[in-house]
């Protein structure tokens, strides 16, 4: 949700950590702050709004100290003002504080601080963190005693760093919930949320678990627990380098992320496809063919979009696996009293590797005997460590808030899945042949698929004036309907809803008028005939009609206002294919309407609160 940066080391901390705050802008962007230690006192800087703006703040005088925090935000308790801002101090200014989650108890401690006589400046819940180390960090105590005597009194989640001027080189950092890494550097190191704000310095980090404590400085790092028992750690190398999480001459993230769909369903599907067996090899299901066999339901959990991708695995795993299998919102299933067993397979879905509620739907369905898949993105996240075995998507960082490229290898690795299963099962091997064959060539149809963007950025410029957007789909398209309608409404701002298309005339078909703009996904696969009578319904009301067809059709063509044409695959895999138009639309849309595509208001990449 928020971001985190921090360093120690000889250089200027400032500079360093604006570097590594604007990689990490992605992750909320409605204020941001730093604060260094300087001859003994703590230099803070804090302004609401971008990066940009605290760079103003900071004017051309910037503090020199050499060891520091900082922080972008995403508010969830009190209003984005430069007094909500991060970091907070305590009542004396000796100590900083940044924070990414929420204190859940936050009210109960600052009613018992203020009886104690804390005075706080701000609404927020973190507020509260940086006065009660205060309060616990006792005259001949370290900081990191202090940090972890609080920590043990705080309900809720937490990536924080703490700086303070009696330890002026040292950084506290901590997690329970929120993603945190420490970066070792040489002579110098750094804490962050994630490792893009460390990249340009270094490749080496230790991934912090829940419940951890890093005591960093200059030359050293220690990982501790809440009861200050030090733990031993490995370092991670990251593989990602610097040039993958830079926009390489695109306008935004999210058309470069949309460009790079060729090669990131490549990488994810790449060293996997058994063309002669019709089959796959997954080496980090890390549960063998016994223990697959065994599962007799499966339960895919997720959010937005990967909840999304999510339904049209249903589908596959249905159609070619036979096995029963249900998709969860997982805010809803975490709370629910779900039955699941051991022969039961949750399958969480994730980019990020970090959303709240998937990671504690995955927790829940461990909890009650399950085992747990992550199909996750980001190497090292949480979710890719709390799983039993997983299948990393390979399609390198996703920078753009709308998720784009994550969707399709997402909806690869769940017919790579279901490959898996399938064959383990009824699939035949020519049945599996015909299904990796059209694996191994989707890369090239996506590749035709892009080079329609011009036709489709001249479509965007007729709807780009649209308040409502209507989309439609069928079978393995209506769920392409809902994120083309979700990759809308969070860029550009216009309402848009996706729709089972036959589900029209119980209800929303009283929309449709000629101002309605009304997308269908229309490819010609299993249930083509029945969209093509709800094309003429929407037609027979009036409504103006866009849709995604498949190339050479002219049935659906000769009824619709505009088509875009897409290559033709198998039913499971179209998809991968009809939704990149939709996110190319919504993305010419946004751009015209001036909206900010990258980091869209009111949203985060990776969603860490509940
Ligand atoms: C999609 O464009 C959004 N950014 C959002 O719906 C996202 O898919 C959701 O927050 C889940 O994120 P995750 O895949 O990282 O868990």
């Amino acid at each position: 949700m928020c971001g985190i940066v921090g360093y120690t080391g000889p250089r200027p901390a400032v500079g360093l950590m604006l570097d590594g705050l604007r990689r990490l802008e992605y992750r909320g962007y409605d204020s941001a702050g730093l604060a260094v230690v300087e001859d003994g006192r703590i230099e803070l800087r804090r302004a609401a709004g971008r990066i940009a703006a605290l760079e103003q703040a900071l004017g051309s005088e910037r503090p020199t100290g050499t060891t520091g925090i900082a922080h972008t935000r995403w508010a969830t308790h009190g209003a984005p003002t430069e007094i909500n801002a991060h970091p907070h101090t305590d009542c004396g200014d000796t100590l900083a504080l940044v924070h990414n989650g929420i204190i859940e108890n936050a009210s109960a401690l600052r009613t018992a601080l203020a009886q104690r006589g804390h005075v706080f400046r701000s609404e927020t819940d973190t507020e509260v963190l940086v006065h009660l180390i205060e309060d616990l960090y006792a005259r001949d105590g370290t900081l990191a005693d202090a940090v972890a005597a609080a920590l043990r009194q705080v309900e809720g989640t937490y990536g924080i760093a703490v700086i303070a001027t009696r330890e002026p080189d040292t950084i506290v950092a901590a997690r329970h919930g929120s993603p945190l890494l420490v970066g070792i550097g040489n002579g110098e190191n750094f804490v962050a949320s994630d490792a893009s704000a460390v990249l340009a310095h270094t490749r080496s980090v230790v991934y912090l678990d829940d419940g951890e404590i890093a005591v960093i400085t200059p030359r050293d790092h220690r990982i501790i627990d809440l009861r200050s028992v030090e733990k031993a750690k490995a370092i991670t190398h990251v593989e990602w380098d610097l040039a993958t999480i830079e926009r390489g001459g695109y306008a935004h993230f999210m058309l470069k992320e949309i460009m790079e769909q060729p090669e990131s369903v490549r990488n994810t599907l790449r060293g996997r496809l058994l063309e002669e067996d019709g089959a796959v090899h997954l080496g980090g299901l890390n549960l063998s063919d016994e223990e697959l066999l065994q599962i007799d339901r499966i339960v895919i959990t997720g959010c937005g979009t990967s909840w999304h991708a999510g339904l049209i695995g249903e589908y596959m795993m249905e159609e070619l696996a036979r096995l029963p299998t249900e998709v969860e919102y997982a805010s809803e299933f975490r709370y629910r009293n779900p039955i699941v067993d051991e022969r039961t397979l949750v399958v969480g879905i994730s980019q990020s590797g970090e959303t709240a509620d998937t990671l504690a739907a995955l927790r829940e369905a461990k909890r009650r005997g399950a085992r747990t898949l992550g199909l996750v993105n980001v190497v090292g996240s949480t979710i890719a460590r709390e799983v039993d075995g997983g299948i990393y998507l390979h399609a390198g960082p996703e920078i753009g808030v709308a998720s784009t490229k994550a969707f399709t290898s997402q909806i690869a690795a769940l017919a790579l899945l279901t490959l898996q299963m399938g064959r383990l099962r009824s699939l035949s091997i020519l049945q599996g042949r015909q299904v990796v064959r059209a694996l191994a060539g989707l890369p090239d149809l996506v590749e035709r698929v892009l080079a329609r963007a011009p036709e489709i950025e001249r479509l965007a410029g007729r709807l780009a004036d649209a308040s409502n957007v209507l989309y439609l789909g069928r079978g393995y398209n209506f769920p392409v309907a809902l994120e083309g309608a979700l990759k809308l409404k969070e860029i550009s701002y216009v309402h848009a809803e996706g729709y089972p298309a036959a589900e029209m005339k119980h209800g929303p078909i009283a929309l449709i008028d000629e101002l309605m703009p009304v997308v269908f996904v229309a490819p010609q696969d299993a249930v083509y005939q029945k969209i093509l009578s709800n094309v003429e319904e929407v037609k027979a009301r009036g409504g103006r009609v866009i849709a995604i067809v498949t190339e050479g059709d002219t049935n659906v063509a000769r009824l619709a206002d505009h088509v875009i044409e897409i290559p033709e695959t198998l039913d499971l895999l179209t998809p991968v294919l009809s939704v990149i138009p939709l996110q190319l639309l919504a993305y010419y849309i946004a751009v015209r309407r001036g909206t900010d595509v990258d980091q869209p208001r009111n949203l985060a990449k990776s969603v860490t609160v509940e």
